[in-house]
């Protein structure tokens, strides 16, 4: 029999860039080691913050039934009770805000929030077909197919703004930005991947101010930023308001493999999107949650993230940046998106002779995995800009020795064109 899909089969089961990114990662991390995994985004394994885990498990194991009622009980499909009290806590101490516990939505991981939301806001509705809007191509990846609707997300290209001849940053065009009247929500991710950016104070403010005057949403991806993971190079800090979605992760402090996700909205939004999870997950992963709950509270997530996490990020962007630009001198045309914050260098080599995917090929086949840049662009639908396929995206989370064979890899193959 043929196997005969439906539109929303096709369309999620077929080929995607993140797809192919997350079977590279998880070719790379647990079949062949050979392989140099500058692709996928896994978080560091950090000793300090391992440790911590470590540590908390045994407490856990240790602490009367409560192993057994993480693994035997399903969570509410908004989360653990405990959990998203200790969260609001912590988030209104730590920023001001007046969030309570039905401000708040626990997933199984960020990517479900946004294939939750933004199908929840966007695509057919009646006779007219809602649209997210990304201000600035390129965004993240793992959007890219989610909406069921195929053409649910609309973009612009930025402004490029260059900082001495290697360093460059995308900036906004606000010029060019149109909000047209079928936008139900601006969506960010800040910092921004794939390119490590950090839309600035005020570009944010325009935006809020955007989405405020015609009554839709801005939704804006923390999966790095503050106050946990804490991946963000300078001190610039979230915001939150009625007309905000924000959403923060477990993940990159060293939790993937538990799978939480977290939203932050209005409470009608927050009920909609917790009815979507008991429809489509029953439930969340209870452990990340049991794991983190205490630290929330003690402000041990707060600490760990910002004296831990951070500094160890800042230090291996410092130290990738050096080595890319030690490489790759002289010999070839290159710049690098400014390293504001996340867990990767954006290298963009004007006047590349091969498609970014063409190189992404070759690099594999040198064992060397990154991601083709122009996976990201996928809501500018726009072939003439040539930038799109001049671009990757490395991580620079693994070890040392990884990255630096990595970027020497890169440099052979890359000067050899
Ligand atoms: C910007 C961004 N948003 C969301 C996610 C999804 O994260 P998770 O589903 O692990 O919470 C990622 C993962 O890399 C990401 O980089």
């Amino acid at each position: 029999m043929n196997l005969s899909l439906s539109d929303f089969g096709r369309k999620l089961g077929g080929h995607s860039g993140i797809n192919e990114l997350m079977s590279d990662l998880g070719e790379a991390m647990a079949i062949n080691p050979k392989l140099l995994m500058m692709g996928g985004g896994n978080p560091a394994r950090i000793p300090a913050v391992e440790k911590i885990w470590r540590e908390r498990m045994k407490e856990l194991l240790a602490t009367g039934d409560t192993f057994e009622r993480v693994l035997a009980n399903y969570d509410q499909p908004r989360g653990s009770p405990d959990f998203i009290n200790a969260l609001v806590e912590c988030l209104n101490a730590r920023f001001g805000w007046k969030l309570t516990k039905k401000n708040v939505c626990v997933t199984n991981g960020s990517q479900n929030s946004f294939f939750f939301l933004f199908n929840m806001l966007a695509g057919a509705s009646g006779n007219s077909r809602r649209k997210i809007l990304l201000p600035l191509s390129p965004e993240y990846i793992g959007y890219a197919e989610q909406g069921i609707d195929p053409t649910m997300f609309v973009s612009f290209r930025p402004k490029i703004e260059m900082h001495g001849d290697h360093e460059f940053k995308y900036r906004i065009d606000f010029d060019a930005l149109k909000i047209s009247d079928d936008v139900a929500a601006i969506c960010v991710s800040r910092p921004t991947n794939p390119t490590g950016n950090v839309l600035t104070d005020s570009e944010m403010q325009r935006l809020s101010a955007m989405a405020k005057e015609r009554g839709i949403f801005l939704m804006v991806d923390n999966a790095y930023g503050a106050p946990f993971p804490d991946i963000i190079f300078s001190d610039i800090e979230p915001f939150w308001d009625e007309h905000v979605i924000l959403t923060l992760s477990l993940s990159k402090l060293g939790l993937p493999g538990t799978r939480n996700g977290i939203v932050i909205a209005r409470e009608d939004v927050i009920e909609a999107l917790s009815a979507v999870n008991a429809i489509v997950s029953l439930a969340n992963g209870n452990l990340g949650q049991a794991l983190v709950t205490p630290l929330l509270r003690n402000g041990e997530l707060l600490r760990m993230s910002k004296e831990i996490i951070r500094p160890f990020y800042e230090a291996k962007s410092r130290q990738a940046n050096a080595w890319l630009r030690e490489a790759l001198d002289d010999r070839v045309d290159f710049k690098v998106h400014a390293s504001e914050g996340a867990l990767f260098l954006w290298l963009w080599l004007p006047g590349l002779k091969i498609s970014s995917q063409e190189l992404y090929r070759l690099l594999k086949s040198r064992n060397l995995l990154v991601v083709s840049g122009h996976y990201s662009f996928y809501a500018l639908r726009d072939e003439s800009w040539r930038h799109q396929h001049e671009c990757l995206r490395l991580t620079y989370s693994q070890p040392e020795p990884v990255v630096r064979e990595g970027i020497r890899v890169l440099a052979d193959v890359v000067t050899g064109l």
